[in-house]
Parts: structure tokens; C-alpha cells; sequence
């Protein structure tokens, strides 16, 4: 007792003492000896209604290629908002932002500033639907920590990306912004986009936040219209739209964004049973929620809120932390609690998230950005070599008739095509601060590969229209030519938000120069540059070759001249489905069984098969695989074990093949898909050599499946595992 006594008077002394001598003592809020959930606490408690309200709400200063994004200057900003959509190119106006933020409000809180860093902020890499056919995910990481690096350099702290909504609909043109159509894809670029943007640790130097986006289901929306209504079951939910979101989860990502959609009749943005029961009570994620834009206001649209105040209500009750761009929170917030309608615990919740992004990423510490100059923060030669490679990995040759690839670099080649000579369609939808003039055209590349003097150039035409009065000289330079490499494909704005089509054939005009192209006798071979999936049934059949380079970002002609050259030996597969028609959507390759097999329940009119499968891309090389071998099987739940097989590169060429490792059960008490993929690995196989490709297998994990209340089981039973054609199987034996 005596020694409490002691303790207190001298806490009592101490404390008058500093207070007498005047020193004042930091807060505990801005001590960074202190936990972060202490520092939460202790600056919520000294913060009035009014400041939680601005500090869950975000504007836009700055302005980009977004025109919603857009405050062009600072004094409309008011500093005691909690975040920014920032479009600046540098950080001067996010400075001037912060230091009134830090010294002009009471408690001196950072603002938080944001930006759509979807593949790259300056040094623009290839779209992500392009990434997801690289399989390379260590090589995609790299690439986001260069987007990282540049943003933060320049004054962004948090990214929304990466968006992973499985999307199984070209006509939809958001699927350009994600890695196809299946669940484990999405999944393990999700997590090499968190590792890539957040690095190690939030606080260091060259990390942003990432934000998993577009929660939930956004890539279902009906017949590829965009914001719309989409079906899906809680089965479908958990087994094929929230995988990718679980994996970014646990791989630390910082913050999720709500989504536009209804899911099945709920706003993503006013649904508790995905913001809240899903991601706080199931996966215990501490993160923050941040509305897609003017989500919150959009409620009323949908039809779940007569008014924005209500709106505003349901989104933050729900689980919607902070509100993106429609003004809702700060108009309404206060009002609601002042009425009873609303309690403040509520408010607490969503403020701690975001103050919590704070600390973490040092803010509290380190709320400026150095202003340097562009060339010591953007375009550096590391990252250019990064994305060329990256790039290059995205390519799918998709037809290579009579191995007319790659050229041999003494062939006269005419260059035809609107995307031939073209920067700025290259870079893709939201290609943040990509500047055209940038952009190494196929043109320049063509010429710096294969010599000046042995390509000749001819637009032909436009992307789209009717105008043909140029084909003539398209035809000219073929004529002059020994081999023909035309570029078609679609303009940039064609995907991105608000971009569906219901067509996703080739425009016409481009078709009719291919054919005319063709009728000169020349061998042709056809790049692509386009967002989407697209209907190629009536165009493969006019040329001898076909590679899909996607939208590939800054260091295109590079890419693509040293592929055509052989430099580069393709390696990519597909990580979506083409369709042979738009009749055909959805397609895809991890589909339920038929009730009736064979012909039965076909189109009448046209195949019931895709033009292009999941999985699909040759390569220049010859590989070919062993059978597959298995360390046991015979399994149960928790005993791992593993599959490997044996892959030989006959050919001429040095080349990277793919494995994917599919599952696939022979009955289980929820009707499984025909195979999932469960692994993927890419290797490098000089020609003549063989590499082993190992799957190491957790039986719950890897053969299990998900119910329609997330709870993942294994049914004893047989399973069948393959990989390129080969297939081995294994029997699961009930848990002992
Ligand atoms: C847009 C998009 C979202 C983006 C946000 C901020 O509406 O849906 O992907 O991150 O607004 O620009």
C-alpha cells in the first residue's frame, strides 16, 4: 500500500511539476512509441462530432484523366476532411493541403490521399486482364511496386486496386480491370498486388495501400451492362466471387472498396452481410471500407433509400466507412444523431478505420512528400525493364500456322493497321498518369528490331467507320512486302467503366482490311490490341498467325518486335475464355456438368465449344509432358501430398511453359465445376532440357470445396488431378 502511495504522489509531483516548468506533453495520439489502437483511442475521445463526420468523408483535389476526379485548387479543399481523391501528377498541391491540415485544424490530422493506380501511375504496364495470362505473379509484383514507388514519390498513399471481380462477360468492359474468370487466379494476383503496393511494412518509404475492389460480385452484372442488377446465389457468392477477396484479405490488404451492383437485390454498398458478418465477424479484417463513387447517394437510385439521408444511414450502418465524392456523411451524419436515429458508436467505428489506415501508413509522422523533380520519381529504367518483360509475358500467340513466327530479321515487312503506329490506345483504360508520348509504338519497335529499312508502315484505316479510301496504300506496302503484320483491335475507352458492348466482333472496317490484306497472297500475321475478349470465328481463318498482346502499356513496340523477332518466345495463356460468338456468353471453363452429356442440349446452330479455352496459348517451342506422379493416392483430411510431372522442351527454342493444376471431383454433396484450378507454376525450359513441376496438395485446401456459408469441407471420395492434358487419380478417405 505504502508503495502505491509513493507511486502516486510522485505521478502527482511529476506531472504539476512539467505542468509548473511548462512543458507540454505530447498527446499520446501523436506518439509513435505508442500502439496504434491506443493512439486510436486517445484521439477519438478528443474529437467532436463534427471532425469524426469530415474525417469518414473524402472530395477530389487535383485533376486527372477522370473527370469526376477533379477540384482544381486546394482552397476549395477543406483540410479537415479525412481523404482525397488526389490527380496531381506531383505532390505540391497534396503539400499545400496537408500543412493546413496539420496546422491550420485543431488536432492536426493527416489527410489521407487516394488515386485509381490500376496498372501503373506513370510507368504504365500492361492491362490486368493482359497480367493474368502471364501466370507470373512474382513478376506482376515487381511491377506494382514500381506503381508504388512512383505514387507514393508523388503524392498518393493508398491505390483502388487491384480490382478482382471475376468477370465472365466480354461484353462488360470492366473485365478489363481484372484477371479473368476464375477464383484462384484472382485470388493469387490479388495477393501479388497487395505485396507489390503495400511492400513489407505501410510506413516504409515507397509503400501505398492497396483496396480490393469492387466488393462483391460486380463482375456478374447482368448481360455485361455496368452498375446493374446481379443473380447470385449465396453458393455462387462464396465458391466463385469472394475467393479472391479472402486471399487479398489475408495477405494484409488495407482497405476494400463497396461496389455499385446489387447483389441479388442488396446494394454492395448497403449490405451488411458482406461488409460487416463476412468481413468483420467472419474474416476479422480491421481494414477500411471506402464507397465506390457516390455509392452512397446512388442507394436512392436503387431503390433501397428515399433520400440521402437515409442513404447515408444504411451505407454507414451496413458497414460503408468512408464516403467516396456525394457529400452524403458530412450532410447527414449529424442530423441523424442530433434525431436519435443514428449512434455515435457507429460513427467511432468507421473513423477508427480510417484513422488506423493513418498511422499504419506513418502519416502522423511523415504527412509530406518530398518535391522532387519528375525525372528522380517517374519513368525509371528498372521499372521500363520490369513492364517490358512483363509485358512481354502477357502475349498469347493463339495461331501459329506452318510456324510462320517468329520472322526472320532479313524479311521486308509491311506494317498495317490503325494500331500500328498508335501510343495512347495502348496504354489501356485507367491508365492513371500515363502520358502517350510515352509509349514505344509497334512501329518504332518493329523499325529498332528489325532495321528501318525492312519495315514499312500503312494505318489503312481508322479503329472504326466506314472509310476504306486508304486501304490502297495498305496494299501497296504489302505488296512490297514478304510478310504482312496487321494491327486491329479496340480504342482504350472501349473497356474501363461504363464501357459495355453488346458486339464483340472486330469492327467491320478493320475485317475488311484483313481480307483485302489477304488477297494480296502475302502470309499474314495478326496482332490484337483490345480490352476484351473478343468473337474471332471470322477472322482467324484470314491470316497465318494471331497474338494477342492485350493492351500492353508503355514499352509495346518493344514487347512486341523483340516476340515477333524470336527474342522473346510467347508464353502467355489465357486467363479468360473467347467465345466464338457473343450468343455464347457466359462461357467459361470451370462450369457445372450438363445433366445430359454428348450433342444433347448443343446450339443448333453454331458450336457449343469456345473459340479459345481458359488455359489456352502456344508457344514457339515444342513441350511435352510426362504422366503425373503422386507421393500417395490415398489421402485424408490433413494429410498433404504431392503431385509433380515432367516437362521436356523439344523444340528450337528456349521457352517458359505454364502449368496449371486442375481438380476435380467425382461427386460431392454440392455439385462442383468440371475442374477448378487449384496451382499454377511457369518455368523456363532451355531447348533440350526437361524441368519438374511439383503441386504440393492440402487435401481440405486443395480437393475440398466452399458452402454456401463459407465453411470449407472434403467429402471422401474420388477426385481426379491434372495438369496439361495428364491426369492422375486420387481417392480421399473418410478423417480417421
Ligand atoms: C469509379 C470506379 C472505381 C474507382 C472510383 C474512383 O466510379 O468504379 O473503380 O476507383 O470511381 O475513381
Amino acid at each position: 500500500m505504502k508503495r502505491i502511495k509513493f507511486l502516486l504522489l510522485y505521478l502527482l509531483l511529476s506531472t504539476s511539476a512539467l505542468f509548473a516548468t511548462g512543458i507540454k506533453t505530447k498527446p499520446i495520439y501523436k506518439d509513435p512509441s505508442q500502439p496504434v489502437e491506443v493512439r486510436i483511442n486517445d484521439l477519438l475521445n478528443r474529437m467532436t462530432l463534427q471532425e469524426k463526420i469530415l474525417q469518414i468523408t473524402q472530395s477530389s483535389a487535383g485533376s486527372n484523366d477522370v473527370p469526376q476526379n477533379r477540384l482544381e485548387v486546394a482552397q476549395k479543399s477543406n483540410p479537415q476532411l479525412g481523404s482525397f481523391i488526389y490527380g496531381n501528377e506531383n505532390a505540391v498541391l497534396r503539400n499545400m493541403i496537408q500543412k493546413d491540415a496539420i496546422e491550420k485544424t485543431r488536432l492536426g490530422i493527416p489527410v489521407l490521399f487516394g488515386c485509381d493506380i490500376i496498372h501503373g501511375y506513370r510507368t504504365v504496364y500492361s492491362i490486368p486482364l493482359g497480367i493474368g495470362c502471364s501466370w507470373n505473379t512474382d513478376l506482376y509484383r515487381q511491377a506494382c511496386s514500381v506503381a508504388a514507388r512512383e505514387s507514393r514519390l508523388s503524392g498518393v498513399d493508398w491505390t483502388f486496386s487491384p480490382m478482382i471481380d471475376v468477370a465472365r462477360d466480354p461484353r462488360w468492359g470492366r473485365i478489363a480491370e481484372g484477371y479473368g474468370e476464375d477464383p484462384y487466379t484472382n485470388a493469387r494476383f490479388a495477393e501479388a498486388a497487395v505485396k507489390g503496393f503495400q511492400g513489407d511494412t505501410l510506413s516504409a518509404p515507397y509503400s501505398i495501400a492497396a483496396c480490393l475492389k469492387h466488393y462483391v460480385a460486380y463482375g456478374a452484372s447482368e448481360a455485361g451492362r455496368d452498375y446493374v442488377y446481379a443473380e447470385v446465389s449465396d453458393q455462387t457468392l462464396w465458391d466463385t466471387y469472394l475467393p479472391p477477396y479472402e486471399a487479398g484479405v489475408k495477405a494484409g490488404a488495407a482497405s476494400i472498396m463497396s461496389s455499385f451492383n446489387l447483389i441479388s437485390g442488396v446494394p454492395g454498398s448497403a449490405n451488411p452481410y458482406t461488409l460487416t458478418e463476412i468481413l468483420r465477424n467472419q474474416w476479422k479484417w480491421d481494414g477500411l471500407v471506402v464507397a465506390d463513387y457516390a455509392a452512397i447517394d446512388q442507394l436512392i437510385n436503387q431503390h433501397v433509400a428515399a433520400n440521402r439521408k437515409e442513404a447515408s444511414k444504411l451505407a454507414l450502418e451496413s458497414g460503408v466507412n468512408l464516403d467516396m465524392c456525394d457529400n452524403c456523411y458530412p450532410e447527414n451524419l449529424e442530423a441523424l444523431v442530433n434525431e436519435g436515429k443514428l449512434d455515435v458508436s457507429t460513427i467511432d467505428n468507421a473513423v477508427k478505420n480510417i484513422l488506423r489506415l493513418k498511422f499504419r501508413l506513418g502519416l502522423f509522422e511523415s504527412p509530406y512528400t518530398k518535391e522532387l523533380p519528375e525525372k528522380s520519381r517517374v519513368m525509371q529504367q528498372d521499372g521500363l525493364n520490369i513492364v517490358k518483360n512483363l509485358a512481354e509475358e502477357t502475349f498469347v500467340l493463339l495461331k501459329n500456322d506452318k510456324n510462320l513466327l517468329p520472322l526472320q530479321k532479313d524479311k521486308k515487312i509491311a506494317l498495317i493497321g490503325p494500331l500500328a503506329d498508335e501510343k495512347g490506345e495502348l496504354l489501356g483504360c485507367w491508365s492513371g498518369h500515363g502520358h502517350p508520348e510515352d509509349v514505344v509504338s509497334i512501329f518504332t519497335g518493329m523499325k529498332q528490331e528489325f532495321g528501318e529499312s525492312n519495315v514499312v508502315f500503312a494505318k489503312g484505316c481508322e479503329i472504326d467507320g466506314n472509310d476504306s479510301t486508304h486501304f490502297g496504300e495498305a496494299l501497296q506496302a504489302a505488296n512490297r512486302a514478304d510478310v504482312v503484320v496487321v494491327c486491329l483491335g479496340e480504342h482504350s475507352w472501349w473497356t474501363g467503366e461504363s464501357a459495355s458492348r453488346s458486339d464483340i466482333t472486330l469492327p467491320s472496317l478493320q475485317l475488311h482490311l484483313l481480307k483485302t490484306i489477304e488477297n494480296t497472297g502475302k502470309p499474314v500475321v495478326l496482332l490484337l490490341a483490345n480490352g476484351r475478349p473478343l468473337a474471332l470465328e471470322d477472322v482467324a481463318p484470314h491470316c497465318k498467325a494471331i497474338l494477342e498482346i492485350w493492351q500492353p502499356g508503355i514499352q509495346a513496340g518493344v514487347a512486341v518486335a523483340q516476340t515477333l523477332s524470336g527474342t522473346n518466345n510467347p508464353s502467355g495463356r489465357l486467363d479468360v475464355t473467347f467465345p466464338r460468338s457473343v450468343g455464347q456468353i457466359p462461357i467459361y471453363y470451370d462450369r457445372r456438368n450438363p445433366a445430359r452429356t454428348g450433342e444433347m442440349g448443343h446450339y443448333q446452330d453454331i458450336s457449343s465449344d469456345p473459340m479459345y479455352e481458359f488455359g489456352y496459348g502456344l508457344s514457339y517451342t515444342q513441350f511435352t509432358p510426362s504422366d503425373i506422379t503422386t507421393s500417395s493416392v490415398t489421402v485424408h483430411e490433413g494429410q498433404p501430398f504431392q503431385v509433380e510431372i515432367n516437362v521436356t522442351n523439344n523444340g528450337q527454342y528456349d521457352g517458359k511453359e505454364v502449368v496449371q493444376w486442375f481438380v476435380s471431383a467425382k461427386a460431392d454433396k454440392i455439385a462442383r465445376p468440371i475442374k477448378e484450378l487449384r496451382f499454377f507454376d511457369k518455368q523456363m525450359i532451355k531447348k533440350g532440357e526437361a524441368k519438374t513441376f511439383k503441386c504440393n496438395i492440402d487435401p481440405l485446401r486443395d480437393l475440398g470445396f466452399v458452402d454456401n456459408k463459407g465453411h470449407h469441407f472434403l467429402t471422401a471420395g474420388d477426385y481426379t488431378i491434372s495438369a496439361l492434358g495428364k491426369n492422375i487419380q486420387i481417392t480421399v478417405t473418410p478423417k480417421p
